[in-house]
């Protein structure tokens, strides 16, 4: 027979995921959701995803297999220089505005969060190009980023900074030439990212569902990007009031594309761009 998940089973997936990730799961995603267990079910040698919820929420293994059932329904999709424009904006608008009001304190350090970094792309983007102005300006630029996720998986990924040849197609040559490199078996079609710019890159695991985030209270620039559109309005609005108290005043919030709405009505914030917002 045909390996599904009954409504029952399905429901109680659903409920750990939006209560605890916020990802919201209505019946639509039911396929993909089995799709996703699957894989897992054959790792673990079980006889189909309704066994796996037995386990799961009949016999006790929930805990033991939250980090898995957390990885199998998160969505990682990213890219290096995804949204384009937010790096153009990042290198000529933010970064100068921003040690332009620091003037005389020109060692100050820049401080950027990637806050749903998937493996990496992002946070790894946003060094290319501090790295860049830093190697442009006379004066230097100091920076850190902090990526963080609640994917287990896609954080090691981040950490190990080793992706697809394929990978790197959206990243200008020179920027290629400068901050990748490549095995010396090249048979492996992989590069790695420079050791200069994962050491200003570190990553964390973290809930945007949790009340307080452990983190700096005087951010520069917040990436909040393809993240907000799994939750609901709600959870979108409780999230944002959160991350941008971690903004200091005249720091930038920048959104998704198709998530701008959800920027509406956060108090204290004044919108610059259609995605991008200012603390005030
Ligand atoms: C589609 S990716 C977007 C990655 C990147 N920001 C970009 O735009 O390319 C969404 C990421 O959000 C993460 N995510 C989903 N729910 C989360 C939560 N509650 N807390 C933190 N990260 C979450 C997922 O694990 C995934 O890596």
């Amino acid at each position: 027979m045909y390996d599904q998940l009954s409504e029952r089973r399905y429901r109680q997936i659903a409920t750990v995921i939006e209560q605890n990730v916020g990802i919201k799961l209505p019946p639509s995603k039911r396929t993909m959701v089995e799709g996703r267990l699957r894989k897992r079910v054959r790792t673990l040698g079980l006889s189909g995803v309704d066994e796996y919820c037995k386990t799961l929420f009949d016999e006790g293994q929930l805990e033991a297999e939250y980090t898995h059932l957390v990885d199998m329904v998160t969505t990682n999709k990213t890219d290096f220089f995804r949204e384009p424009d937010h790096f153009d904006f990042l290198r000529n608008e933010a970064v100068p505005r921003l040690l332009g009001e620091g003037a005389g304190k020109r060692d100050r350090r820049l401080k950027v969060w990637s806050s749903a970094c998937s493996n990496g792309a992002e946070p790894y983007t946003i060094a290319m190009v501090l790295e860049d102005m830093a190697q442009q300006s006379a004066g230097g630029l100091r920076y850190s980023i902090l990526g963080t996720d609640i994917c287990t998986e896609v954080l090691e990924h981040a950490v190990t900074a080793v992706y697809a040849d394929e990978m790197m197609a959206p990243v200008p040559a020179e920027m290629r030439r400068r901050y990748t490199m490549s095995p010396r078996n090249k048979a492996l079609r992989q590069v790695r990212i420079a050791p200069e710019l994962r050491a200003r890159v570190r990553f964390h695991h973290l809930n945007l569902m949790d009340a307080t985030y452990p983190f700096d209270r005087d951010v520069d620039i917040i990436f909040c990007r393809n993240v907000l559109i799994y939750f609901d309005r709600p959870t979108q609005h409780e999230v944002l009031t959160r991350l941008s108290s971690h903004l200091r005043s005249g720091g930038y919030l920048i959104l998704g594309h198709s998530e701008s709405a959800a920027g509406s009505n956060l108090v204290g914030l004044r919108q610059v761009m259609t995605t991008i917002w200012q603390r005030q």
